[in-house]
């Protein structure tokens, strides 16, 4: 009798147990969605902005981790970028060795910070730097390139079988591991796999295993993404083709399948997104791009070839750019080229320096996955002139105060972005107004205003608001509603005039609250602005701001 309701107790607690198993949703894989052209990074189901910030290329060992926390903490980041690097995860060849992996994703938990992974394998910042002392020594089993003069270059060759197999063994044992230690808790949302390829100074290739490859047709993928210059062949070599950008064409398709093979096999065994950053050429905006002279690293995923890296790399989610031009046409221009229907735009590294801040509100504004400002790290470590000279608080500052203000609201932004519904400005070099165009609104931005009155009522007309010296000014509108805006900003003025529907009506506002949202992304209202706060435009003070504003028509 006894053994038999043991036994009755012991199936329903199995049914109980398989019906909570049931009713608790499996644990959802970060991921990409895009919808009409707009993307959101779905973690744990929902979007997530990645408010990033990337530490030193040293600090990816336990004893540096203490810094690059306290960086992170003072910038209300929500997200870590950090290297893994080959040598250090497999120093001798067939030997792994995860323990930093290990205390790094522990300790991420405990600051409740998210991870981008960077995989520093073949190529950091083009060079074989990080690989292990057995793979950059030994020439033969793992080639360089070789120059059209028959120097052998630094850079290792995308054509290096023994080199891509290698690679591809550590970082599909490092997915496999994230994997074991990770699926069920997602602290890693994302791989960046290598670090900026390419090679400065050779355009390719020329070692014979090279020529061979050049010599044959260009494959259909690539010419279905990357149409060939007017007036050349449809199909054909390389050179028929792509003429003066074939080299650099090839070497970019070369670098893109070995990155391929390595992303596809990782994402066999876990299945994270994954992208790859750029150090970037000189943005030509309307213009055409002139063909490589040794001005860049050729074969990386700059803006004019990202189309062969959708073609050679389909398990590559996205190409970013490493911005690290402070002028603000080159900034714009960088990520209206990067913003494609086929790439989702996120910023993956970007300079420290103060001025680089007002930046983040263009960028998250235009809707992109994140950004993360590189360098935000308290190690004592300053690449100064790219970034900041400080290495303490004064660098993280600029960005803390803006994410301080997005932070709370990171998902519903998120959402607002991959909705459409977001637009970004932020303050030109020329300090100059500009005119953000909405649906039936057009935002009119304006800098080094006083917040009282207009430009003319001024005695001396160059007579300029105090701390505004340098281009600080920056602007995330969400459209939340047709004539219903939330703002984000800091150092501008903001008018709104009717367009389209609203076109030569008269209008007003019918609230301005200023407030915040709370943890839990519900919004709390502060206080309502009028008088002297509506009656010149509204006016964000340098301290960011979040209004709530309605308008009216009459
Ligand atoms: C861009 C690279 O991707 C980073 O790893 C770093 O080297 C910076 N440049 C410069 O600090």
């Amino acid at each position: 009798m006894k053994t038999v309701s043991f036994r009755l107790l012991a199936a329903s607690l199995l049914l109980a147990v398989q019906a909570a198993h049931a009713a608790t949703p499996s644990p959802e894989l970060p991921r990409i969605v895009g919808k009409d052209g707009h993307y959101a990074l779905m973690v744990d189901g929902a979007p997530f902005l990645v408010l990033g910030g990337q530490a030193q290329n040293s600090s990816n060992y336990p004893a540096a981790l203490p810094k690059v926390w306290a960086a992170l903490k003072d910038a209300h980041a929500n997200t870590l970028e950090i290297p893994v690097a080959w040598e250090q995860i497999e120093p001798k060849e067939g030997t792994f060795d995860f323990g930093y992996v290990d205390k790094l994703v522990q300790e991420a938990r405990e600051h409740k910070m998210r991870l981008v992974l960077l995989w520093f394998g073949t190529w950091k910042n083009t060079g074989p730097a990080y690989a292990p002392e057995w793979v950059k020594f030994d020439n033969k089993r793992f080639p360089r390139m070789i120059a059209k003069d028959g120097k052998t270059s630094y850079c290792l060759s995308p054509f290096g079988t023994a080199t891509l197999a290698a690679d591809k063994k550590a970082f599909v044992a490092l997915m496999e591991h994230i994997r074991k230690i990770d699926a069920d808790k997602r602290t890693v949302i994302m791989v960046q796999v290598e670090n900026e390829v390419g090679t400065y100074g050779v355009a390719r290739d020329y070692a014979a295993r090279a020529q061979a490859a050049f010599g044959q047709p260009v494959p259909a993928s690539v010419l279905a993404h990357q149409p060939p210059p007017k007036g050349r062949a449809k199909q054909g070599t390389w050179s028929e083709v792509y003429g003066d950008y074939a080299d650099q064409y090839f070497h970019t398709w070369a670098i893109a399948s070995y990155i391929e093979d390595i992303a596809k096999a990782g994402r066999a065994v876990y299945d994270l997104p994954m992208y790859v950053n750029n150090a970037l050429r000189e943005p030509h905006l309307n213009e055409a791009t002139p063909p490589w002279k040794a001005d860049f690293a050729s074969g990386g995923p700059t803006y004019d070839v990202i189309g062969i890296y959708k073609a050679a790399a389909p398990h590559i989610d996205f190409a970013g750019p490493d911005i690290y031009m402070p002028e603000s046409n080159k900034v714009s221009a960088t990520l209206q080229l990067f913003q494609r229907p086929d790439n989702p735009l996120m910023v993956p590294e970007m300079g420290n320096a103060a001025g680089y801040a007002r930046y983040v509100y263009q960028i998250i504004g235009k809707g992109a996955l994140g950004v993360a400002p590189f360098g935000i790290d308290y190690a004592m470590y300053s690449n100064y002139p790219l970034g900041s000279k400080f290495t303490d608080h004064r660098m993280v500052e600029p960005f803390a105060k803006v994410y301080d203000v997005f932070a709370p609201m990171q998902r519903v932004w998120a959402k607002w972005a991959y909705e459409g519904r977001t637009y970004g400005a932020a303050e030109g070099d020329d300090r100059k107004p500009q005119t953000v165009a909405m649906n039936g609104w057009d935002a009119q931005l304006s800098f080094r205003e006083f917040q009282f009155g207009e430009r003319e009522y001024l005695k001396d007309k160059n007579e300029y608001a105090e701390g505004t010296e340098h281009p600080s000014g920056g602007v995330a509108i969400a459209q939340i509603g047709p004539d219903e805006f939330v703002l984000v900003g800091q150092q501008i003025r903001v008018k709104l005039s009717g367009t389209g529907p609203n076109a030569g009506k008269p209008a007003m506002f019918a609230r301005v609250e200023e407030g915040h949202f709370d943890a839990d992304g519900k919004w709390i209202m502060e206080r309502n602005w009028n008088g002297d706060q509506t009656d010149y435009g509204l006016n964000l003070p340098a301290t960011p701001t979040v209004l709530k504003v309605r308008m009216g028509t009459y």
